[in-house]
Formats: structure tokens, sequence, C-alpha cells
């Protein structure tokens, strides 16, 4: 059955966990779609992930439309939620129009966006329009220029009362489930309880009402930077290892083959 807003509000309330993983193309989302997750999101990690950025600052709306699309190609149930790049919605207007073109082009059924209090207005305005928001709050990649780095967020009182202010203004505002990255899994169990809406969690302890991982680290193709909360579930490089050593095994058993052959046909001369 078709995931929903109101499907995944139930599974907050009956405690039932909720899972989301991103995919950026056609035969992953088909896979996690066919495997029953809850939620696929086509995350502005493409940037670093599919294209291979150093962050996710580059990505624009027509990406995000494009490997949406790709994406609802292959789902059936899961709930679509789609990343608003960095700069696509810093006004309400753009924000409205933006999160339109991806819902109505890339078949989205939501929209994410990164950011706090500054960002209310157009949570609400979205919600408005009919268009599912997701607050993303905590560690914010598209503030990596001001953050200095990727740092674990709300690590003192103060920061994790924003924190939690923001996540209860998202929520009053429509947003109608909310992301925190890396905080301290404390603030997210305080969070998820103090929360009506669903809370996603990566990075933020087990306590959260889900929790979302990038594919790529799922299945072990980020070699380069891996945090310390990220496991991984299918050793992609086990199994291409194994592919290629069977090919020069196979390789090399044949050419013993056609070698006997060659000799036999030189000993019959
Ligand atoms: O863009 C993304 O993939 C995300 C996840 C890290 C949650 O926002």
């Amino acid at each position: 059955m078709k995931k929903t807003i109101l499907s995944l509000q139930k599974q907050k309330e009956n405690q039932e966990k909720i899972t989301m993983i991103t995919a950026y193309e056609y035969s992953a989302a088909k896979l996690l779609d066919s495997l029953g997750v809850d939620i696929i999101l086509v995350g502005d990690s493409l940037g670093m992930v599919v294209l291979g950025h150093k962050d996710t600052l580059s990505v624009r709306v027509k990406d995000i439309i494009y490997h949406s699309l790709a994406v609802s190609r292959g789902v059936s149930n899961a709930f679509i939620i789609a990343d608003l790049p960095f700069a696509s919605y810093q006004s309400v207007k753009k924000a409205v129009k933006n999160s339109a073109k991806i819902l109505k082009k890339g078949r989205a059924n939501a929209v994410k966006l990164e950011g706090g209090l500054e960002y209310i207005p157009q949570i609400k305005a979205l919600s408005e329009a009919g268009i599912p928001v997701m607050a993303h709050l905590g560690l914010m990649p598209q503030y990596v220029n001001l953050l200095g780095g990727y740092k674990v967020q709300g690590k003192d009182e103060n920061s994790a009362q924003r924190i939690l202010q923001e996540a209860l203004e998202a929520q009053k505002a429509g947003a109608f489930a909310l992301l925190l990255e890396c905080v301290p899994s404390k603030l997210a169990k305080k969070i998820t309880q103090e929360a009506k809406i669903p809370v996603i969690g990566i990075g933020a302890g087990k306590d959260c009402d889900g929790q979302v991982l990038v594919w790529q680290d799922v299945i072990g193709l980020n070699t380069e930077f891996k945090p310390k909360f990220v496991k991984v579930f299918a050793n992609t490089a086990e199994g291409l290892r194994q592919y290629l050593s069977e090919v020069k095994r196979e390789n090399s058993q044949l050419m013993s083959i056609a070698f006997k052959g060659l000799k036999c046909k030189l000993l019959k001369k």
C-alpha cells in the first residue's frame, strides 16, 4: 500500500519504526520499494555521492527533478521526499515555486528543507500551498561554510534548546515530519517525545521514530568519508572483488584449455 503522511503519522503513534534511505535512480528505488522501505529520500547528497562534488552546494533544482523522476518510475509504495537544494528557497515565493516544480515534474510526494527558525515562513507557506514539507534540523550540510565543517550540533544547553524550539516551531508551521542530523541522542530522544509528528534521525541515536542512511554508505560505495554512525550492510567491494577474480580465473582456465588444444594439434602433425 502507498505510504502517505497519514500512514507515517500512524507509524509514529503505533511506535512502529520508520525506514528511510536515499536513492537517486530507478533500479535502487525499485529494489528498495520491493523490500518495503517506508520513505525514499532524493537527497542533495547526490551532489557528493553521485556527482563527486566536495559538498552539496552545487546541486540544482533541475538535478533533483531529474533524479526524483527516475526514482519515481521505480516506486509503487514508498513515500518520496526530495530535497530543496541550497539557495532554492531563500524567499517564500522561491520556496513555493521550486517545491511545486519538484512535485509536478519530479513526481516527489514531499520536499525537505534545511533550516531552523529563519525558514518557518517557508514551511508555513508550503504546507498552506498543499506541499508536504519535512524540516531538516541539527547539522545542516548546506550551511557547511557557516558551520566550519560537518560537526555535531546541539551539544551545549543553549544550542540544544534552540534546536528543540526549531522543531516545535516547524511542527506548528505545518511540517509533517522532522529530520535530525548529528545531534546528541539525549536531545533527539527529547524532541521525538515532545513532537507529535514523526522524527527521523541520522547520527542522532536510536530513539527517533525512524532512521535514514545514504544508499552509498549502506552498500559500502563511499570509501572516502565514513561518519561514525554509518554501518555497511552490504559489502559491494567484496562482491566485486569476487567477480574480478572469477573472470581472471575463468580466463586462465580457458587459456590453459586452448593451450592444451593447440598442443594436441601440433603433436598430431
Ligand atoms: O541529502 C541527504 O541525503 C540527506 C541525508 C543525509 C539525511 O539530507
